[in-house]
């Protein structure tokens, strides 16, 4: 496999074609940003530690019947993953009340959510991730209804096994976003998950070990993340 040109910087992220057009190198960086891109640093190994990650967690919900865009580990920092049509939607699951959820609806922050709290959000920048639903994305064309289906029932099974991998390994799985992509007419999990994306607490003193200790200024945010990543198995 040959990696080629750049198709697409993002945030984290670089995307990078290769003489293969079923598949792209996932290139995982260390910038690292937050509210919508307004908040910037670099933080030495991120790119290492959430690729690693990732790799870890998208073969264990493979192993566990989750279809997901990963293929292998190419190095430190890159993965090569299915080229996708990624679907501009984020599915989100919430287990504990925290973040936007608290500041737009009043709850208490850290209260168990039961039944788990599904949202969306249209991922735009501009508009800062408005929150949508099914309706406005069947009528925008943004995907089609039975994807949406599909994607919703993918984003609950993640949140059992996920939730059981960091409850074994003394965390709470608070919340998290997913984003699907389009591969071949068929959905897959796409994208990335680690610390970035989703928060966890410790389960006896709840200590943040996710990207909120880099929203708020709480520094230890990398070593957050090798703690996390040591605590349930994952070979940095
Ligand atoms: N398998 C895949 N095939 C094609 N593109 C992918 C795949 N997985 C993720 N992507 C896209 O790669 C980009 C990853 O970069 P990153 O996470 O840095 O972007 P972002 O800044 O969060 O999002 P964006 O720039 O799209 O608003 C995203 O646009 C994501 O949708
Ligand atoms: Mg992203």
């Amino acid at each position: 496999m040959q990696k080629k040109e750049e198709l697409y910087s993002g945030k984290a992220k670089s995307v990078f074609a290769t003489d293969n057009d079923d598949f792209v190198v996932l290139s995982f960086r260390d910038d690292t940003s937050a509210f919508d891109g307004e908040k910037v640093e670099l933080l030495s190994r991120k790119g290492m530690v959430n690729n690693k990650f990732n790799a870890f967690i998208m073969n264990y919900l493979a192993e566990n019947g989750i279809p997901t865009h990963f293929e292998e580990l190419l190095n430190d920092t890159e993965s090569l993953v299915k080229n996708m049509q990624m679907m501009p939607v984020e599915c989100v699951v919430r287990n504990v009340a925290s973040g936007s959820l608290v500041r737009r609806l009043g709850v208490e922050d850290g209260m168990t959510l039961s039944p788990p709290i599904f949202e969306l959000f249209l991922k735009n920048d501009a508009l800062h991730d408005p929150m949508i639903n099914e309706y406005h994305i069947e009528t925008f064309g943004w995907a089609k209804a039975a994807d949406i289906t599909e994607m919703k029932a993918l984003t609950f099974k993640v949140n059992s096994l996920l939730q059981k991998l960091f409850a074994e390994a003394g965390m709470i799985l608070v919340d998290y976003k997913l984003e699907f992509g389009l591969f071949k007419g068929k959905v897959y999990l796409g994208d990335e998950f680690s610390p970035d994306g989703c928060r966890l607490w410790d389960a006896e003193t709840r200590k943040k070990l996710d990207k909120d200790r880099f929203r708020q200024g709480l520094g230890g945010v990398i070593e957050a993340y090798e703690e996390v990543a040591h605590r349930i198995g994952v070979q940095l």
